[in-house]
């Protein structure tokens, strides 16, 4: 399913997200396809600023897909910076790594392949950033990994958190959705955790960004 985006989306990408060859690429394998989930231009060109502006250099990435999130990220690092993007689709992995081979961003991408909830668990190494957009059940428990893991003034950076409209309108007959009771509780456990400063930007699906105290 081709993704729409409104005017006033449109204005924003044409003006100040422009895109490589490798995201138009990346953009053009996506555009039909029903699994289309992938951040806008304007989206990757707010991570990759606030990325440029606290000097981030080790980031995590949940939830990968065709790399169009990962190649705004990894040009925000510097040369020595690691993005670590967590993706359990093996074919997934090695598409995009056959894309990126030989580029610059190829040597600032560690991929860990398999289920995030788990890999996470295992992993020490402390970040400033992480970015969040896999399954939204898990939403909660990648912010307590993330919190263990950031650097004192480091970001999480959660995309979908309006899910469609429905954490903020509260159909009924959607009470029991497990999506939109995940990311709803994901968002009060952020607002009230004192140890963060946070706040939603209202993109049309809701970025969330929170930083570490
Ligand atoms: C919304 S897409 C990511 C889009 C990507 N961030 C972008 O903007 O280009 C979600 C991805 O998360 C992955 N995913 C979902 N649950 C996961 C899990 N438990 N562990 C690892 N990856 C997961 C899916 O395979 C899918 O590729």
């Amino acid at each position: 399913m081709a993704r729409k985006y409104s005017k006033r989306d449109e204005y924003i990408n044409s003006l100040f997200a422009h895109e490589d060859e490798l995201l138009q690429d990346i953009t053009s394998t996506q555009i039909d396809s029903e699994f289309n989930m992938q951040i806008s231009p304007y989206e990757g060109k707010i991570i990759y600023l606030l990325l440029k502006m606290i000097g981030a250099k080790n980031v995590i990435e949940i939830g990968m897909l065709a790399g169009y999130s990962a190649t705004w990220i990894a040009h925000a690092l510097p040369h020595d910076g690691k993005l670590y993007s967590f993706e359990r689709t093996m074919h997934a992995v090695e598409k995009y790594k056959r894309k990126i081979a030989g580029s610059a961003i190829a040597q600032r991408i560690e991929f860990i392949v398999g289920d995030a909830r788990e890999k996470l668990a295992e992993f020490n190494t402390p970040v400033d950033a992480v970015f969040i957009d896999a399954d939204k059940a898990s939403y909660s428990q990648y912010f307590q990994e993330a919190k263990r893991l950031l650097k004192p003034g480091g970001l999480v950076i959660a995309d979908n958190v309006f899910l469609f409209g429905h954490t903020y309108e509260e159909p009924s007959r959607q009470a029991k959705n497990v999506a939109i009771q995940s990311i709803k509780a994901f968002n009060q456990l952020v607002a009230q955790d004192p140890a963060f400063e946070s706040v939603i930007l209202p993109t049309s699906e809701g970025l969330l960004i929170a930083r570490k105290i």
